[in-house]
């Protein structure tokens, strides 16, 4: 007869004592915060965990940003635009996250900055990655657009005839807003916690960052709305 299972007994290798502990690397992911003895403040846990949870979200995003480009060069526009809506949660995520760090004493963060070196967002990671992978989704958006000879005011104005081509603009232009929303809100943070009118720890005025967020990823989604405004003007007049 066969033995009955033991589900007690991790099956996966490793030494944490659970297959759960073992799958999701849970010793090393829980020892990558301060302990308590080593904390400036308190709040440097809440700082931490938004911080690092952040990352993994843009990490996932652009994961997904980068699939759903090789998908639109595989001609395959509908499940590009399944991952594009997974990469604008997870943005949407990370932007909620930030509500957290408003729960930090403006003047008791500033024990938590004196030992940020000259870290800064700048040099994040997940933000780096989507710079680097929001131009390529453009131009991949761009052929396929292009190989069925549409201009974009065409595209929206015909856009039941173009059902997929559609969902694929209207993802891009979900995640440059997602972006921008993001930015939007981290500014509002930044400027609660630490003023507007000051520099960052790299140097750089708030300021500045109040003025990116009108940066766009895809200003030509954004234009021909105003073409198409203006069309049907024109049709009305
Ligand atoms: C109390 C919380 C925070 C403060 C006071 C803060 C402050 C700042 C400041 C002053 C800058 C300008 C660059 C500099 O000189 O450092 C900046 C940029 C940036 N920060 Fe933060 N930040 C906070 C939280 C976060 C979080 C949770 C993230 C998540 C990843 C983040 C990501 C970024 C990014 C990506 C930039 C570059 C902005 C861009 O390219 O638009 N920051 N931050």
């Amino acid at each position: 007869m066969a033995q009955a299972e033991d589900f007690s007994q991790p099956l996966l290798p490793g030494d944490a004592p659970s297959d759960y502990e073992r799958y999701l690397r849970t010793e090393e992911l829980l020892a990558l915060q301060k302990e308590p003895e080593e904390q400036s403040h308190p709040d440097e846990l809440l700082f931490q965990t938004v911080h690092q949870s952040s990352e993994l979200w843009l990490k996932l995003a652009c994961f997904e940003v980068e699939t759903a480009t090789k998908h639109l060069r595989e001609r395959e526009p509908a499940a590009a635009v399944r991952l594009l809506r997974r990469a604008s949660d997870s943005v949407k995520i990370a932007t909620q996250l930030l509500d957290m760090l408003e729960h930090m004493s403006p003047w008791e963060y500033q024990t938590i900055r004196r030992v940020l070196g000259h870290g800064s967002g700048f040099d994040s990671p997940g933000f780096r990655g989507i710079r680097r992978v929001s131009p390529s989704l453009g131009e991949a958006f761009h052929e396929l657009r292009g190989s069925q000879d549409l201009s974009l005011v065409d595209l929206y104005v015909h856009g039941r005839e173009f059902e997929d081509l559609y969902q694929v603009a209207e993802g891009l232009i979900e995640w440059d807003e997602r972006v921008s929303v993001w930015r939007f809100r981290h500014y509002k943070v930044v400027a609660r916690v630490i003023g507007e009118d000051v520099v960052g720890t790299q140097g750089t005025p708030v300021e500045l960052l109040g003025g990116l967020i009108k940066h766009k990823l895809y200003p030509e989604l954004w234009q021909v709305r105003n073409d198409l405004t203006a069309r049907a003007k024109e049709e009305d007049d």
